[in-house]
């Protein structure tokens, strides 16, 4: 878990085949628990054009979106940052299966909401562990989340359905620089134990 970090500076390169990539993302979905064993998660693995594609596509929705300065911001840090490294995980949830648990179990409506959060995190987690065990660097970033700019031009890009909500992409490669310092809270003020 210690291994597990943001790295920003990534060559495009992997240290696993194209068939051993799409191994470690399929082994996550199957795996990773969902709340119900609804199964809800979606991943989509990009490399090569696909994933300039798929960022060129953020891109283009924050451009028409967002404020010009804070656009060009963004614009800059997918070319030079997103886009460097070997590929990008695509994160989704198919909303299509939330909302029939939700109107089969309306009591637990709310509920399936944060369930949902919490199994695409754990997906999200488990690549990124799994990815950075292989000796990749990787980061996590949420630009689907409250736009639906980025939501429409990811699903367009890729030609996905509808009902896949994007919740994050995860840029992978080989790290080309240490993660940036961190600092830890003291973890007697977050963990408590008890024995009796
Ligand atoms: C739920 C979640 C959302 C995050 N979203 C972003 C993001 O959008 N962009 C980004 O650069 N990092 C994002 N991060 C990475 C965190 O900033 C990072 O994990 C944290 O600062 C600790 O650093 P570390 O990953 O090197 O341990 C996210 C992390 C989590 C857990």
């Amino acid at each position: 878990m210690s291994a597990r970090r943001s790295i920003y500076a990534l060559e495009p390169k992997s240290t696993l085949t194209d068939q051993q990539l799409r191994d470690v993302v399929t082994e996550a979905v199957k795996f990773t628990p969902t709340s119900f064993n609804m199964q809800q998660t979606r991943a989509v693995l990009v490399i090569g054009e696909a994933k300039n594609r798929v960022w060129d596509a953020v891109k283009e929705a924050k451009m028409r979106y967002e404020s010009e300065d804070h656009a060009k911001a963004t614009s800059e840090k997918i070319d030079c940052v997103f886009k460097s490294g070997y590929g990008t995980v695509l994160f989704f949830s198919d909303l299509s299966i939330v909302s029939n648990w939700s109107d089969q179990m309306p009591a637990y409506a709310d509920a399936f909401k944060v369930f949902d959060a919490q199994a695409s995190g754990m997906l999200h987690y488990n690549v990124w562990t799994a990815l950075e065990l292989e000796g990749h660097g990787a980061n996590l970033q949420h630009f689907g989340e409250g736009s639906q700019g980025v939501q429409d031009g990811i699903r367009s890009a890729l030609g996905l359905p509808d009902s896949w909500h994007n919740t994050a992409l995860l840029n992978f490669g080989l790290p080309a620089g240490p993660p940036r310092d961190k600092e830890f809270s003291p973890t007697d003020e977050r963990v408590k134990f008890f024995d009796a």
